[in-house]
């Protein structure tokens, strides 16, 4: 099957131009200008953008939460992930207590079988290793393709570690090659502040950000580059929503240390006073860590800007507000944490990030694609536009016009972070190696056209910037 897309501009991290792109069996083989060349498939992208496709480092997906699961099984997130130009992701495994590494892989790959609609791989989120997982077992998981170990520094009596399974496991990953990922905030902390509101009769969803205070992330941000910094191993803190986490990573980057960092959508859009919002609709916005307060979104746009932080992610976790998210109608700590974004990332960050001003498209695709392809062994596989690369391809109308709302998005959840907010720019056509997933406002290929990908070790080329002070 072969693919020729005429007269798109094709924009990466680093280049910005007008060429044809031709495709055989799913893989770029030829870029140029005015290919004369005979395709099974021609598209004609003059006056759009072509992008590579997008990269979302962080989803959950059919996952057990907060007593409840996600609403998006892999079938309809990764379809709302096509419909917003994301052709791959990776997605968390959670280790249930007690359960062999092994075991959770078996049971997270069986919940993709045969529903893929992108490419996918696995982050290992590691919650025991006395009972369950060992060692020996977390350092054979990079052989399997899963080279990034994730661990929560909060949600006590959970999915919570402590402080020295959090180090093993960074011991662990300074041997086999893999990046840590961690969730940062102080769960101790936060346990005793939820506690006290309870006892003090505070139960609205305004009191799950009053509970968890920004200075609770920056202080385990920092406690990880710390510990992370003595193991020798590379550290991407997720989610990143405030200035007190963006500065213990900006001086750790400073310092040339291999600490990375990434936001989220919804922290640039949605701040605290949305938790406020009367009559339990404040619930749609109880995420962690928390929405936080405006003047954040302007740190957070630097941040992108200097690469402070490296890449946007969507944290996709979506709960029904009317059924899940109700479960906390008397209690704030009881409302699932979690929202939805994986179809939006791109028309919000096109919009207000390149359209706005704040920064250019070739930054846009580093963070939404390439800086993730490459800090999670994807690259240049997957994230850029090259000879060579899957035939992963977004063909973007910079000119489309869009409301954004719940009722036309392909998540199950009966909300949309960004109801009623206008674009301009919107994918048009999607490929994935090269089979057109998306065209218009219908999805073309059915589920199963997906497959896992085995991502290779953290990358040398990335850890050569670290100095030994
Ligand atoms: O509220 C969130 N972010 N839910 C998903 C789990 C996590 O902490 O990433
Ligand atoms: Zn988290
Ligand atoms: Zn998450």
């Amino acid at each position: 099957m072969s693919v020729l897309i005429k007269g798109g501009r094709i924009i990466t991290a680093a280049d910005d131009y007008v060429a044809d792109v031709y495709v055989e069996d799913e893989t770029i083989t030829l870029i140029g200008e005015s290919l004369d060349l005979s395709a099974d498939a021609v598209i004609d992208a003059s006056g759009k953008y072509l992008l590579p496709g997008l990269v979302d480092p962080h989803t959950h997906l059919d996952m057990p939460f907060g007593g409840t699961t996600t609403i998006d099984d892999v079938e309809s997130g990764q379809t709302a992930a096509a419909f917003g130009g994301t052709t791959c992701h990776v997605d968390f495994i959670i280790q249930p207590q007690g359960s062999s590494f092994a075991d959770a892989v078996t049971e997270w790959r069986a919940k993709a079988n045969g529903k893929q609609v992108i490419d996918m791989g696995y982050h290992m989120a590691v919650t025991d290793l006395k009972e369950g997982g060992s060692l020996e077992e977390l350092a054979s998981l990079p052989d399997e393709g899963i080279t990034s170990y994730k661990l929560f520094m909060a949600y006590k009596g959970a999915l919570m570690v402590d402080d020295e399974t959090l180090f093993r496991t960074m011991e662990v990953a300074s041997q086999t090659g893999a990046l840590v990922m961690v969730h940062a905030e102080n769960g101790d902390a936060i346990d005793v502040l939820v506690k006290q509101a309870l006892a003090e009769g505070k139960t609205e969803p305004k009191y799950h950000a009053l509970t968890r205070p920004p200075e609770t992330e920056g202080e385990a941000t920092n406690r990880a580059i710390q510990l992370a910094r003595v193991a020798g191993a590379p550290l991407y803190v997720v989610h990143v929503s405030c200035k007190e986490s963006i500065e213990p990573i900006e001086l750790a980057r400073e310092k040339g240390w291999d600490v990375w960092g990434e936001t989220c959508t919804q922290y640039f859009f949605v701040d605290y006073t949305f938790l406020e919002r009367p009559n339990f609709e404040g619930a749609k916005y109880v995420y962690t860590p928390p929405p936080r307060a405006k003047e954040n979104q302007e740190h957070l746009w630097n941040a992108v800007r200097t690469d402070t932080l490296s890449a946007i992610s969507t944290d996709h976790c979506a709960f029904l507000w009317d059924g899940q998210k109700t479960l906390g109608k008397d209690d704030f700590s009881k409302i699932p944490n979690g929202g939805p974004g994986l179809e939006n990332r791109l028309h919000m960050i096109h919009e207000f990030g390149v359209r706005a001003g704040r920064i250019s498209l070739n930054r846009m695709v580093e963070l939404l694609a390439t800086a993730p392809a490459k800090l999670f062994g994807l690259y240049p596989k997957k994230g850029t536009i090259a000879v060579g690369s899957d035939a992963d391809i977004v063909v973007f109308d910079p000119e489309k016009k869009l409301t954004i709302t719940a009722a036309r998005q392909h998540s199950k959840t009966d909300y949309n972070l960004y109801e009623g907010t206008e674009v301009t720019g919107s994918p048009e056509v999607v490929l994935l190696r090269g089979n057109v997933l998306v065209e218009g406002d219908e999805l073309v290929a059915s589920a199963g056209i997906g497959q896992y990908v085995a991502r290779a070790r953290f990358g040398r080329e990335l850890r050569a910037r670290s100095v030994v002070a």
